[in-house]
């Protein structure tokens, strides 16, 4: 219970980093969800949103906040979105809802990335959360036998197709002490759309909302 409540708190203290005439970009998930409620609350005057993923548009939409398409926008002021995992250094992993490609996109094209979680979503180092892969369906096995040789144990997200019409494999046990080079390292695996290790673009703002309040980090 007390853990939505955080989830809400974190999202309502990232209105903070909204400006009118932003256009602002949009992660995926229930703390999200939460941020894009406030936004649709708020008197602020956003120019619109870029999405991450079709759940969020469709909340987007029914809130009544104009979508706008990357392809169109520019770079964006602000990118807001949730974590599975985030550490002190704003590394991150994120995927869990299977967004991670759109995501990880939108936090490239983004000045500043706000990430909001409540205290449960950070740790000392990134890894007990499942690794989330995007894959393309042909290289499924393929990838997996490379995710093995990394020390990982792969697991098909079966029945789950992302929002490109990929496969997703989340990877257990996978040791991540140096999470700029493991990403580097699944990135350039043939086959890979994305992983979601968030490090070489790191989150810029980290809010943690706990039990003491919200905290930046
Ligand atoms: C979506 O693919 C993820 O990256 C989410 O940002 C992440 O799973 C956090 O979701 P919650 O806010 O629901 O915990």
């Amino acid at each position: 219970m007390s853990t939505e409540k955080y989830k809400k708190q974190a999202a309502e203290a990232a209105l903070e980093y909204v400006e009118d005439g932003d256009i602002v970009g949009v992660g995926t998930g229930s703390t999200v969800n939460f941020f894009i409620d406030a936004l649709a609350g708020t008197n602020k005057r956003i120019a619109g949103a870029v999405s991450s993923s079709e759940a969020s548009t469709q909340r987007l939409q029914s809130r009544g906040i104009e979508l706008m398409q990357l392809n169109s926008t520019g770079d964006l002021p602000v990118y807001i979105d949730g974590a599975d995992e985030a550490t002190r250094h704003r590394h991150l992993i994120k995927g869990g809802g299977g967004a991670l490609t759109r995501e990880k996109i939108i936090a490239g094209a983004s000045r500043r990335f706000v990430c909001i979680a409540d205290e449960s979503k950070l740790v000392g180092a990134l890894g007990a959360f499942p690794l989330p892969v995007e894959v393309i369906p042909f290289a499924r096995s393929f990838v997996a036998r490379q995710m093995v040789r990394l020390g990982g144990q792969p697991a098909w997200r079966e029945g789950f197709v992302t929002d490109n019409g990929n496969e997703i494999i989340d990877v257990h046990h996978l040791e991540i002490s140096e999470p700029g080079k493991m990403e580097q390292k699944i990135n350039n695996i043939p086959g890979v759309v994305s992983v979601g290790i968030f490090a070489l673009r790191p989150a810029d703002v980290l809010l943690i909302a706990g039990a003491d309040g919200v905290r930046e980090i």
